[in-house]
């Protein structure tokens, strides 16, 4: 689904996130592993403020094992709790309670000490389009796809997922919108799917991606596309890639709209294996 984002579509998301915030102990903010900052929304701090946060990793499978290491690492030196999940298949949402549990731990002693009696986590998903929201909750909805029913208080039939006993969840996602100033988070959205009826134009996705694997992944590049030698001009590349994929006019000519559609689509559907599109010194470099 792509959603065209308007003031007053940015409005109403942050209004309906913010709602939710007052029913939920913890924010699970799901991002893309492939690309953790771009995926991100540009206001997700100011909007969920000093609500206890952990941060997902969606789509590890499709990403560089080593590049989601070293994010990772670095969520850890920035004082964030970050795991790397692939909601696809349920690998690492194990991981999601003990790591909330841990989180909210100070809060639920607090409670606890005031005689409180305990109770399951409360979490809410929240991301941009396209990074797995919807499968990330039907994945822990369907082990244990009992609902706890609607909360009181509550205006709207707010749906909880109980996920195990430590841990229920909003059944909608808070959807937000994606960054948009910046051209290259723009590729990179296009080129991991996130935006998929793209209005950026296909050349230019198709050039960043090629220059993207001839400078992290070379060697992926020329065996997928039979290069010996990457040559220096970027058309002689594409020539190469055309020809050795048979993507011609009826003359015999490259055609470069279907050379360039090709490698978007290779790149997007792991034909290139695992690829991590940014790392934390892009981002430290630019802040
Ligand atoms: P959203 O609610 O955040 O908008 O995202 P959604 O769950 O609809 O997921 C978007 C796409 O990402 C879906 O693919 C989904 O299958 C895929 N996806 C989600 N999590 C993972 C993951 O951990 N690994 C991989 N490889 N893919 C994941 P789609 O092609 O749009 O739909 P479909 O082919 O699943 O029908």
């Amino acid at each position: 689904m792509t959603i065209q984002w308007f003031p007053g579509h940015m409005a109403k998301a942050r209004r309906e996130v913010t709602e939710k915030l007052k029913l939920i102990d913890i924010v699970f903010e799901l991002v893309d592993a492939r690309i953790p900052a771009s995926s991100r929304n540009p206001m997700i701090d100011e909007i969920i403020q000093h609500k206890p946060r952990l941060i997902l990793l969606n789509k590890a499978d499709m990403a560089d094992a080593a590049k989601t290491k070293q994010w990772l690492d670095y969520y850890a030196s920035q004082g964030n709790k970050a795991i790397a999940i692939n909601a696809h298949e349920g690998t690492g949402l194990t991981k999601i309670t003990s790591a909330s549990k841990e989180l909210l731990k100070e809060k639920f002693d607090r409670m606890k000490a005031k005689g409180i009696k305990p109770r399951a986590i409360r979490a809410m998903i929240v991301g941009i389009p396209n990074v797995g929201k919807s499968t990330l909750i039907n994945r822990l909805a369907k082990k244990n796809i009992a609902k706890t029913g609607n909360m009181p208080g509550v205006t709207k039939a707010q749906q909880w997922i109980k996920v195990g006993k430590e841990l229920e969840l909003l059944d909608t996602p808070g959807i937000l919108w994606p960054k948009f100033e910046d051209q290259e988070v723009g590729l990179k959205l296009a080129l991991t799917g996130a935006i998929k009826d793209t209005l950026l134009n296909l050349h230019d996705i198709s050039l960043y991606a090629i220059r993207f694997l001839e400078k992290q992944y070379p060697d992926r590049l020329q065996k997928r596309y039979g290069i010996n030698e990457i040559p220096e001009e970027i058309v002689e590349l594409f020539d190469q890639i055309g020809t050795f994929r048979g993507c011609l006019t009826s003359g015999a000519m490259v055609d470069y709209d279907k050379t360039a559609e090709l490698v978007v689509r290779e790149v997007r559907s792991e034909k290139m294996g695992p690829l991590t599109f940014e790392v934390p010194q892009d981002i430290q470099a630019e802040e």
